[in-house]
């Protein structure tokens, strides 16, 4: 959670003034962070936790993913309340956790205050749709 801190300080956010910061812990040790990424055309930017687990597909193909730490602030207000993931990057995850054999632990933070825990991203994302319907 401190790594995701740490990234979402540097979000690049103008528009919606809302930072989210992601930080990828992999079965071999290594940290991935990530953080949400605006455009002035709007949904080309990308959300934190898709930032983090695509470059932690990137750069370390095939190693495991153990967890995800999440920690998201507005610049208008403080957030105290665990915020979760949107369901577009639950499904991001749901990809990467279907590709291996553990599951993939989610931890979710406002910009400071209580960390909810999922243990898996089935507990955030129920009745996915995944490879095996291709
Ligand atoms: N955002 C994330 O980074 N992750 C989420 O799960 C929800 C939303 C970003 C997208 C956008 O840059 C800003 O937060 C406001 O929606």
């Amino acid at each position: 959670m401190h790594k995701a801190q740490e990234s979402r300080n540097r979000a690049y956010a103008p528009y919606s003034r809302f930072k989210v910061g992601a930080a990828v812990l992999l079965e071999n040790g290594a940290i991935v962070e990530g953080n949400n990424q605006e455009n002035a055309a709007f949904p080309s930017g990308l959300c934190a936790e898709r930032v983090a687990v695509f470059h932690a597909g990137a750069t370390h193909p095939k190693v495991p993913i153990v967890a995800i730490a999440l920690t998201a602030g507005s610049e208008q207000h403080v957030n105290n309340h665990p915020i979760p993931p949107c369901g577009a990057c639950r499904q991001s995850l749901a990809e990467y956790e279907g590709t291996q054999e553990s599951p993939i632990s989610i931890y979710f933070m406002g910009e400071q205050g209580n960390v909810v825990k999922a243990a898996s991203v089935k507990d955030l994302l129920p009745l996915v749709f995944d490879r095996s319907y291709l």
